[in-house]
């Protein structure tokens, strides 16, 4: 049986769950990419704007057009002082409501494997982008085990559970990344991987944030009670936990830059 589809419907659960990760792996992305201040930039599936605020902070953009889907995402978007520059709109990225090459860079932080035609979005961020202009993009590594929330979905697979698997989480990987934007008519195409780490006081705020997530959520309410406690204890036997209770989690995201000819 599969699993529920993953929801984003809460931006300000979404904060405390993803956003800070996406800020963590976006600052080391952005000394990666090395973009000029002053760009015209366009930030697909934004989602609640956690890495649309930190462009915006780092590299003073000359404007920022932020797409999702999600209505509750964009609502919480719009409300982040640090973003107010950034324009926020419901849209798709395998169809972006914007004419051919009006932007100077494309960018997409934790989206593409909820894309179901991921070749399609990054040939749609290829023509919005005008020629010399850059394509990029970083995505946890989901079957390479760096999903920030490795541990409770590694439990749920021993458990013969549906397994929490975005729909299109093999273009998360770095061949994949790289194919995809060759075969958008890229250039100089190039790949690397991104570690970051988050620390948790104690086992009780990991798994507190862990129930942020709906699909974790969602595995839980569907089960019997002394299942779910067990996928509870599970998981923390999983995790390194300190002398002092603390938890240090590590994930690790594939990102991808190219350049349109
Ligand atoms: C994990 S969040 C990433 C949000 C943000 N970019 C960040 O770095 O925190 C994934 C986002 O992708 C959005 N999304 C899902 N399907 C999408 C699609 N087809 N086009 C654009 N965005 C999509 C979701 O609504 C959600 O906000």
């Amino acid at each position: 049986m599969p699993a529920p589809p993953i929801r984003f419907d809460d931006g300000a659960a979404y904060e405390q769950l993803m956003g800070v990760w996406s800020r963590a792996a976006g600052d080391i992305f952005l000394d990666w990419l090395a973009p000029r201040d002053g760009l015209n930039w366009i930030d697909v599936g934004c989602g609640n704007g956690a890495f649309t605020e930190l462009l915006c902070t780092r590299h003073a953009p000359a404007g920022v057009e932020g797409i999702d889907p999600s209505d509750a995402q964009l609502e919480f978007a719009r409300s982040r002082p640090g973003a107010r520059l950034a324009r926020f709109r419901s849209g798709d990225a395998m169809a972006l409501p914007f004419a051919d090459g009006v932007f100077d860079a494309a960018v997409m932080t934790l989206v593409i494997v909820f894309v179901p035609d991921p070749a399609r979005a990054v040939a749609e961020m290829a023509r919005v982008v005008a020629p010399g202009g850059s394509v990029s993009s970083f995505i946890w590594d989901v079957e390479g085990g760096g999903f920030p929330l490795d541990a409770p979905r590694a439990e749920m697979r021993a458990m013969s559970l549906p397994p929490l698997m975005p729909p299109s989480a093999d273009a998360a990987r770095l061949d994949a990344l790289h194919d995809l934007w060759s075969a958008a008519g890229l250039r100089a195409v190039e790949t690397r991987t991104i570690t970051v780490q988050r620390r948790f006081a104690d086992f009780d705020e990991y798994w507190a944030t862990c129930l942020l997530s709906s699909g974790i959520r969602q595995a839980l309410a569907a089960l019997p009670p002394a299942e779910a406690a067990a996928l509870r204890e599970r998981t923390r036997a999983r995790l390194a936990i300190d002398d002092a209770g603390r938890i240090t989690c590590t994930a690790l995201a594939n990102a991808v830059k190219g350049v349109k000819a």
